[in-house]
């Protein structure tokens, strides 16, 4: 493999840059092409054909793109397409989330009681669940949907004092002395780490499923190859729609910004 071809990542927005920023901490050198579907945003409301097809259309650019690999940067579109997109794309890597967060989780806990968030189209794919008692029969997973967390996020309304009342109501059945992991099974939810760290006195271990997932992919690509070092890598962006608060929100988040910036039409 060419390693100039750059990392494809993708989400229904912003989320993704969560996960752009630990693959930028952890492979410094890898160009990377991130797509953000913001025209369609969000994903996670949306039936798990329609999150197949808004998928497979994305992995199509990506690949006319020449990426290397895919990162499904988007938990919504790991639990309902990525076999869909493997079965296109048998010869290109393509990681999601779900996989790598779950096992790190296995490697956290100590209860064996955990906890997952997620968007309601994760949630009732119950592939968190699926996957965490494939590896360990005894886990116990309470799991529930948050979708409101999602355009907060989106409006760069992450640390406003608007979403605590949000995260009361979401967290108000969940007895904390029940869990002591808690899985961020979305990727927009990083961004929310601050505030649903204070609501459990930071006394619940919170897994980033991105950095889980980078952490995996970092491992994965030294198998075939060795990055190009000291090379000045490029970050470019593709969008489906301009939106206001995309580059505010990304400019907060990434090691480094986008140098290049493209509006696209893929339907
Ligand atoms: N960030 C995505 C996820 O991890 C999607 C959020 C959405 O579009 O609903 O599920």
């Amino acid at each position: 493999l060419n390693t100039d071809r750059p990392i494809g990542i993708f989400d229904s927005g912003v989320g993704g840059l969560t996960v752009v920023s630990h693959i930028q901490k952890k492979l410094p050198f890898e160009n990377l092409i991130y797509f953000g579907d913001t025209a369609r945003v969000p994903y996670g409301t949306k039936a798990p054909e329609t999150i197949k097809k808004f998928s497979l259309e994305i992995a199509n650019f990506l690949v006319e793109k020449d990426v290397k690999c895919i990162i499904i940067a988007c938990n919504s579109a790991s639990a309902h397409a990525i076999h869909h997109i493997r079965k296109h794309y048998p010869n290109i890597p393509i990681y999601g989330m779900i996989e790598s967060g779950a096992d790190f989780t296995l490697s956290q806990t100590k209860s064996n009681f955990v906890g997952v968030i997620g968007t309601t189209a994760t949630i009732r794919s119950r592939a968190y669940q699926i996957h965490l008692e494939r590896i360990n029969k005894n886990i116990n997973v309470s799991s529930f949907a948050c979708p409101l967390f999602v355009p907060f996020v989106e409006e760069g309304l992450y640390e406003s004092d608007l979403i605590d009342p949000v995260i009361d109501h979401y967290f108000a059945d969940l007895n904390t002395e029940d869990i002591d992991s808690l899985i961020l099974g979305c990727t927009h939810y990083p961004f929310l780490y601050n505030k649903i760290n204070e609501y459990f006195n930071g006394e619940v271990t919170l897994i980033d499923s991105g950095e889980a997932a980078a952490n995996y992919v970092k491992e994965h690509l030294k198998e075939f190859e060795e990055s190009k070092k000291d090379r000045e890598p490029f970050y470019h962006c593709y969008l489906t729609s301009a939106t206001n608060k995309f580059f505010s929100i990304a400019e907060n988040c990434m090691i480094k910004p986008f140098d290049e910036i493209h509006y696209v039409d893929i339907d």
